[in-house]
């Protein structure tokens, strides 16, 4: 597996993929990788010729600077996981390599259609602008042909796709399923975060909305979206931000059940945690 720190040493060698007519499968990602990134390296290595990581917490699309300060960084313990699942390039550049001050300094922006007014959009205001401003430039160096993306951060899913088709980038967006450890906690790195009591706590989250399905028969949109926010909240130690039923595309209201996925943000404590179902 090579690694690559500077840009220049990526295009070389993905130049020499390309010219060699190889595909190439890429999962971006900020570390502090677990068996959800996992999964999504796996696929790649499945499916194409050359499967690519990168690694670089990307501090345009924190909005909170302790949140970034924070963040864990485990450069060594990623680069032996992603040996281990046969991950052939890891590229793991500094914030200097990829922003200029200027860039760092201003707000990107992006024609998001909307898909940003809502949800992490609202809560996390300049949270996507940094995200697609770091997906586009990977995307420019790495040019995959594939690119994997968790269906638990499920509105940059959404966003991700709207950006390539507004910047027509020549990618194929692979959507893949949440990963749950066995009690149904949604994986994710900022469960490591969590004490073992905060984590029995927070397994709540999935057990209510995987409960809430059965609702649906009865219950309208808004009772359930109610009923969640009512439930979480009962348990000590989590308080909900926001918890939405919104359209799977369009990410706005659901009107009906067809086609609605349901997304919350909740506070375990001090940990913020966010996890979705598809109705
Ligand atoms: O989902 C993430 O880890 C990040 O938002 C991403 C896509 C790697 C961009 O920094």
């Amino acid at each position: 597996m090579q690694l690559f720190t500077n840009i220049q040493a990526l295009e070389e060698a993905v130049a020499k993929y390309h010219k060699d007519g190889k595909t190439i499968g890429f999962v971006p990602t900020m570390g502090a990788l677990h068996a959800g990134h996992c999964s999504l390296v796996k696929q790649a290595v499945e499916q194409n010729d050359v499967a690519g990581v990168s690694i670089f917490v990307n501090p345009t699309q924190f909005n909170n600077k302790e949140d970034l300060a924070k963040y864990p960084r485990t450069l060594d313990r990623d680069m032996a996981l992603l040996e281990t699942i046969g991950a052939d390039f890891v590229f793991a550049p500094q914030p200097e390599d990829i922003y200029s001050d200027e860039e760092m300094n201003s707000t990107f922006q992006f024609d998001f259609g909307g898909l940003d007014q809502v949800m992490e959009g609202k809560y996390r205001p300049g949270h996507f602008n940094g995200v697609v401003q770091i997906v586009s430039k990977l995307f420019k160096y790495v040019q995959p042909t594939r690119a994997y993306f968790g269906e638990k951060d499920y509105q940059q899913l959404a966003i991700i796709h709207r950006m390539v088709k507004v910047m027509n980038i020549p990618v194929e967006i692979i959507d893949c399923p949440i990963v749950r450890e066995q009690s149904g906690l949604a994986l994710s790195s900022r469960n490591e975060r969590l004490s073992a009591d905060e984590k029995k706590i927070a397994v709540n989250i999935s057990h209510i909305l995987f409960e809430s399905r059965q609702l649906t028969s009865s219950q309208s949109v808004q009772q359930v979206e109610n009923w969640v926010i009512e439930q979480v909240n009962r348990v000590e130690g989590l308080t909900v931000e926001y918890y939405q039923i919104v359209d799977q595309q369009t990410l706005q209201p659901a009107q009906d059940w067809s086609n609605a996925i349901g997304c919350i943000t909740v506070y375990c404590g001090p940990v913020r945690l966010i996890d979705n179902i598809k109705y």
